[in-house]
């Protein structure tokens, strides 16, 4: 077999002269007749033309090449020389071409079902790619991805060594991390009627490794949460995991938003500078959002005094309401660019989908507020329009309730808004922390605390007192970083003395007796000296994502799941024999699909 020289995307004017041997697929081929036959040959480093004349290789070698089809695995060799077709300034290799003198087809392919080519790809239904992954991933976009999140790992690795972080696997059969989604769980042959959960983070392990000593912490680690996939998220993902002993909020925001810096700095190379930090009650306020795309402008304007003193009902049920607000979310020029249509069909259903009654409107023109509700606003006019800064030709949206409600609401809109107006700065990279989220959410259906974050998430230092008196205004010291409206981290101070972890798991509704069978290990381990020590995860499928530029998570991970939680190239999840079930004492009682 023929051992390959050089690789595709390597070969130069210099190496006019010089015998070499390359292998690879076979991009495209032209059968130009008269025996000239001309070969795009490509492996992972790029794409280099191949010309195979008769006379200048033995009939044989001219015959075959003849009969090769996109995507047979060949070797060749042959003289680098000049094109003589003319230079093709858009290949790295496109000054040159090498004159074959002999081939051998390492292996023939059957017609492929789908071609690696970025035109054929963007035509072609995602799950006939994923279903052909193997082909797929010869893509060159795929090989750029698979590079990037190599590139990523390394700089990562690269970053927390110097930093004194040491990296340490943590298992993947343990007992439960809950972080909010549903357990995928093993059963235990050797334990009949005990099962394994496998981790949605290494959270409880990490906390662990400080009470041992470890001091500082990272992991490039796989999490499994047995939730239903979406755009940016899967069932199985990758975090880059961290832990630090003897930190405050701001050694950890210090630390992590460096790397964040390095890391956009080498591979994109921007210098976002060190990270602002914005409040979680400021950025809901402005933003409707805990994790604000801020490559736009619109921002949200609280009306409640004002809207408190129209005839208009909407506005007048929604203040009597306990924390019931009015919010104005103003769209320059939107006037114009907004139609009737948007605003009565996608945006009233946006409004409704949050539990909302109704999205309330006005125009502001050259006679002031028109159409909409502008009859209700009479006697707040003037005010409204410099609290808004309105100026004509611009369109005002109202949320009318619950300030949670409002939140959402105009959160969603801002986003809907920007992309319909197409007012996202694509090439901005918005980098932020957003600090000081409460530490509960109350869950109505279920009239409970739950966790913001998670349950090992400390109470900001001066707030520690409010877990007895008003849980639900307690601000943690959890922390999230958001960049082009994507949360991409998120951390916290952790608990590290047992009584406050009791108290929070009291608060969540755990009570002492679930708290020994869940978190005995743990809150046995906080008893015996552990240190203060904070964290964070990154998502690095998103990280990827973002430094890619796709809003599809599917697009960095070499082997995803489809929506439907499926492996479409190895057909999982699929049945087991009866025998494997029996042994594991487990009984099927739903059918098998
Ligand atoms: P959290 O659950 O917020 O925190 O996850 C941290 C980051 O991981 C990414 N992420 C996901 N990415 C893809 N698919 C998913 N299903 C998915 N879920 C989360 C997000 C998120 O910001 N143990 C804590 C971290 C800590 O407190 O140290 C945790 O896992 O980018």
């Amino acid at each position: 077999m023929f051992k390959r020289t050089h690789n595709c995307g390597q070969l130069r004017t210099s190496h006019v002269g010089t015998s070499v041997i390359l292998s690879g697929w076979v991009n495209t081929y032209r059968d130009q007749g008269k025996g000239l036959t001309f070969v795009d040959l490509r492996d992972r480093e790029g794409l280099t033309q191949i010309v195979f004349n008769t006379g200048d290789a033995p009939p044989e070698v001219i015959e075959k090449a003849r009969s090769l089809r996109r995507e047979d695995v060949i070797a060749v060799r042959g003289d680098v020389r000049a094109r003589t077709g003319g230079v093709n300034p858009k290949l790295p290799t496109g000054e040159i071409e090498v004159l074959a003198k002999d081939l051998e087809v390492l292996n023939s392919t059957n017609t492929p079902p789908i071609l690696p080519d970025e035109y054929e790809a963007a035509k072609i239904a995602e799950e006939v790619r994923l279903k052909y992954r193997y082909i797929d991933l010869r893509r060159p976009q795929m090989q750029r991805t698979l590079r990037m999140r190599h590139e990523v790992a390394r700089i990562t690795r690269d970053y927390f060594h110097s930093h004194g972080f040491l990296e340490v696997e943590t298992p993947l059969l343990i007992k439960t991390t809950p972080e909010g989604a549903r357990d995928f769980i093993v059963p235990s042959r050797i334990y009949p009627g005990k099962w394994y959960a496998l981790p949605q983070s290494p959270q409880i392990f990490k906390q662990i490794l400080m009470v041992g000593g470890c001091e500082r912490y990272f992991q490039l680690c796989k999490c499994l949460r047995d939730e239903d996939p979406r755009a940016d998220r899967q069932a199985e993902f990758t975090q880059i995991d961290l832990e630090m002993s003897f930190v405050q909020r701001d050694d950890v925001l210090d630390i992590m938003g460096e790397f964040i810096r390095t890391l956009l700095q080498k591979v994109k190379g921007i210098d976002i500078g060190p990270p602002p930090r914005i409040g979680y009650m400021d950025a809901m306020n402005k933003y409707g959002s805990d994790k604000p795309d801020l490559r736009y402008e619109l921002e949200i304007t609280d009306i409640s005094d004002l809207a408190a003193r129209t005839d208009f009902g909407v506005f007048k049920n929604a203040i009597a309401k306990d924390k019931g607000v009015v919010r104005a979310l103003r769209i320059p020029g939107g006037a114009e660019k907004i139609t009737r249509k948007q605003l009565d069909g996608q945006y009233t259903d946006i409004a409704k989908s949050f539990k909302a009654g109704g999205l309330p409107v006005v125009k502001y023109g050259q006679n002031g507020f028109e159409t909409g509700i502008s009859k209700f606003l009479a006697p707040i006019a003037q005010e409204l329009i410099s609290k808004l800064a309105l100026t004509s030709g611009d369109l005002v949206l109202f949320a009318a309730d619950s300030w949670q409600i409002a939140c959402k609401v105009l959160g969603e809109l801002r986003r809907q808004v920007a992309r319909d107006l197409k007012l996202v700065r694509e090439n901005e990279w918005k980098c932020f922390w957003v600090v000081d989220f409460p530490m509960f959410q109350r869950d109505a259906e279920q009239n409970r605390w739950v966790s913001e974050h998670h349950p090992f998430t400390a109470p900001r230092a001066d707030q520690l007192h409010l877990l007895d008196s008003d849980p639900g205004s307690c601000v943690s010291s959890s922390y999230d970083f958001v960049i082009n409206g994507y949360e991409t981290a998120s951390g916290s101070i952790r608990i590290h003395r047992p009584e406050i972890q009791q108290k929070v798991f009291q608060i969540l509704g755990i009570t002492p007796e679930q708290q020994k069978i869940k978190f005995g290990f743990l809150l046995e381990a906080l008893s015996y000296g552990a240190p203060p020590h904070g964290g964070l995860a990154f998502g690095f499928d998103r990280l990827i994502m973002l430094l890619t530029g796709t809003d599809n998570i599917r697009d960095v991970i070499a082997f995803p799941k489809t929506q439907n939680g499926v492996d479409l190239m190895t057909d999982a999840p699929g049945p087991v024999d009866e025998e494997q079930l029996k042994e594991l004492c487990v009984k099927v009682e739903a059918e098998q699909k």
